[in-house]
């Protein structure tokens, strides 16, 4: 079970806890009875014990098939229809999966940009390979996805015919409304269904993220049996639950002015993860012109970039450390006779535990600089584990945004780049707008 350690933390003191008591009462009845703002979006409570069955052995079918007749497969989607895939892929096998699982497809995540730089080296990644593709977007209209997704069809039907790339095509999208889902109807593609009731930020365990994470050969039920876990324990547990409390700590440094969240692992396979929470946290929070800045950093390696500001700078931070609890591997230090690195007194150390000692370091040096330090520990790399670990963050992301007084379901600040990029573009019905914005533009430098 997640564990969560705070009781080193000087700055917030019970009392300040105690605070928040009545607003995490409230939040806690907004979760529970689905009464809040943005209740329609509340289907992720349930989701681990209530998922459509049929279409989870649908997802599994699925990825055998790919696995079986692929040696690429391309995930295109943006924002929740990819992070939280690429970040349990990453979790589990490291970011070097697509080198080290020989026995199953590589796996790229595209459409997640405008870059067509990144697009056309991805395509030349398939040149001769066998492709399958997993299109996502919950809207079906998503643009960066959209225009991908287009590209990569031209690609694939010259390589396979109209025909055999129906095959290989899967779409995720929702059960009737949308472009995507009336081209899949139209072409014959397989599609899966992002329930209705489950915004983007909070779709990992639907079609979304399982489609993805199955085909990397990970197990789908260990991972949907951990978030069910995790959602008994903390909803039997009530306000006292470990999700709730990180919620009460994290609003109470907000409110001396730690307005700036740093997510911190010692794990670089962690790094996908934190962006998957940046993205959570990030448009579950930040409106109304209220929220905490969420940020993500790895260690010890931005130690030598970040930790410097976050040691001294600013105090604005405070840091969340998420920790695995039993390491999965043991690396040696070996001696060497001649010791001139001067390293010998570490011979026969692990560098797990070197990376302990860094992190157990680096926290009494940042309490000491005023930047203290919340710790979420999560078992291990399984998927039971992993599954645990996104619970939490759901429950703990839907009680501190309505704790900060916000709809945690909404995310109505992504549309304004897209309302300009589209009369830049000449979209037709954005006339006016791109009249307007094309006079704002001469007065920047040419
Ligand atoms: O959390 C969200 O709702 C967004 O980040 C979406 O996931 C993202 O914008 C992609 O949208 P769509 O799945 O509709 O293509």
């Amino acid at each position: 079970m997640i564990k969560l350690k705070y009781s080193h933390i000087k700055s917030i003191t019970a009392a300040d806890l105690d605070a928040l008591m009545p607003a995490l009462r409230e939040a806690d009845d907004k979760i529970r009875n689905k009464n809040g703002e943005g209740a329609d979006f509340t289907g992720w409570i349930d989701l681990p014990v209530n998922y459509d069955k049929a279409e989870f052995a649908r997802i599994k079918a699925a990825a055998r098939r790919i696995r079986e007749n692929s040696d690429v497969l391309l995930v295109i989607g943006i924002g929740g229809s990819y992070l939280g895939a690429r970040a349990v892929i990453e979790l589990l096998y490291s970011s070097y999966y697509n080198q080290l699982r020989k026995d199953r497809p590589e796996i790229y995540f595209i459409g997640n940009s405008f870059s067509g730089d990144e697009l056309a080296k991805v395509l030349s990644l398939c040149d001769g390979k066998r492709v399958s593709v997993n299109v996502i977007s919950k809207s079906g209209t998503t643009t960066e996805s959209a225009i991908a997704f287009r590209i990569v069809r031209s690609y694939l039907e010259k390589r396979y015919g109209r025909e055999e790339l129906k095959k290989r095509i899967y779409a995720t999208t929702d059960k009737q409304k949308g472009a995507l889902k009336a081209f899949a109807d139209r072409e014959g593609y397989e599609c899966f269904v992002i329930p209705d009731d489950i915004g983007g930020r909070f779709s990992v365990l639907t079609a979304v993220g399982l489609l993805p994470i199955a085909v990397s050969g990970a197990d789908i039920d260990a991972l949907m049996a951990g978030a069910a876990a995790c959602r008994e324990h903390l909803l039997q547990a009530g306000l006292q639950n470990e999700a709730y409390t990180y919620a009460r700590l994290r609003n109470a440094f907000l409110k001396k002015g730690r307005m700036v969240e740093v997510l911190a692992s010692y794990d670089p396979s962690f790094r996908y993860m934190g962006e998957w929470f940046k993205q959570l946290f990030g448009e579950s929070e930040g409106k109304d012109k209220k929220g905490i800045f969420p940020a993500s950093v790895i260690f010890s390696t931005d130690l030598h970039s970040l930790g410097q500001y976050i040691q001294d700078g600013s105090p604005i931070l405070f840091e969340t450390v998420c920790r695995q609890a039993v390491p999965s591997e043991k690396t040696v230090i070996p001696n060497d006779d001649e010791n001139i690195d001067n390293l010998n007194f570490l011979t026969g150390e692990t560098l797990e535990n070197v990376n302990d000692k860094a992190f157990l370091g680096t926290l009494l040096a940042h309490a000491d600089g005023g930047t203290e330090s919340i710790i979420v520990e999560y078992a291990d790399k399984s998927e039971y584990a992993v599954g645990e670990l996104i619970y939490f963050f759901f429950l703990a992301c839907a009680a501190s945004g309505y704790m900060l007084g916000v709809n945690p379901f909404n995310q109505p600040g992504v549309e304004a780049y897209k309302k300009n990029m589209f009369a830049l573009l000449g979209k037709p019905g954005f006339e006016d707008k791109k009249a307007e914005l094309e006079e704002r533009l001469k007065t920047f430098d040419k």
